[in-house]
């Protein structure tokens, strides 16, 4: 396995092993790596040649107040579990490398990134967008890879790729969770004991769901409310969205009909976890 911490570094490499005629599979990532991203890795390694994992947290995806500096980093450990994984080239730059001194270009995906997250964390999906843009434009894969558990940013990154006509596909791979349900995330560690307890109501809840539409409910609002009201009997659980929305536009709808995502965002203390289920009527 390769570690490249920069552009020319990674191009050099990329060109050879292009003009040998073997395909690329990205997995971007910020580190902290688990079984979510080794996932990743595994549908990157079923459908390419090489397999390239970009380590990199993004400061222009964080707001002022958000985690930035105590976001996990462990470039070592990230090492060792990739190489074991079979990654074949590690792209882990530095923030001065991907932005530069007079760095001043943006990508905005509009509608699509403007409910959910992207109204609870301005700013977020614009910083997604740019560096999902700069890591396609450096690796050119052929498939780039990302985890369904940030649902909203596939939707952002296929809108994207598919309106700035970007020559790789994108590959969205289920969530990842612990044996009782909690989602597989970087973020997990943050929680204490109890958190991560409060924290399986996100699971519970989109069972729930679940079930009711499986016992026929339809009412869009019935529904977000069995869930909110679920989530609100946890009484670690401080509530930022919980919505169900249709898609793939996340246009508000009062009927199920088709696909549609609910989609949760709670904080336990000063962790805040999201999570999301597809439902279908
Ligand atoms: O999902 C993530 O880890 C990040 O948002 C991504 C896609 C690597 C961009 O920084």
């Amino acid at each position: 396995m390769r570690l490249c911490k920069t552009i020319e570094e990674v191009r050099l490499l990329l060109k050879t092993i292009r003009s040998e005629g073997k395909s690329i599979g990205l997995v971007p990532t910020m580190g902290y790596l688990h079984q979510g991203h080794l996932s990743l890795v595994r549908q990157a390694k079923e459908r390419c040649d090489v397999v390239v994992l970009s380590i990199f947290v993004n400061p222009t995806q964080f707001g002022p107040n958000e985690d930035y500096e105590a976001y996990p980093r462990d470039l070592d450990r990230d090492a060792t579990l990739a190489a074991d994984a079979g990654v074949n080239i590690i792209f882990a730059p530095t923030a001065q490398e991907m932005y530069t001194r007079f760095f001043s270009s943006y990508v905005n995906v509009t509608g699509v990134s403007e409910s959910l997250c992207g109204k609870s964390r301005p700013g977020h999906f614009q910083g997604v967008a740019t560096v999902v843009t700069k890591l396609l434009n450096i690796i050119q894969p052929d498939a780039a890879f990302f985890g369904q558990k940030d649902f909203q940013q596939v939707l952002v990154i296929k809108r994207m790729v598919e309106d700035l006509n970007m020559n790789t596909e994108i590959v969205d791979v289920p969530i990842i969770r612990e044996p009782d349900g909690l989602a597989l995330s970087s973020r997990n560690v943050y929680l204490s004991p109890g958190e991560r307890k409060a924290g399986l109501v996100l699971f519970r809840s989109l069972n729930l769901a679940q079930e009711l539409v499986a016992n026929g409910e339809k009412d869009i609002n019935r529904l977000r409310t069995a869930v909110l009201n679920n989530i609100l009997e946890e009484p670690l659980a401080n509530v930022d969205y919980v919505e169900i929305l249709a898609l793939p536009n996340l246009t508000k709808i009062e009927h199920l009909s088709g696909k549609v995502l609910l989609a949760l965002a709670v904080r336990f203390g000063n962790t805040r976890l999201i999570d999301n289920a597809v439902l279908e009527a």
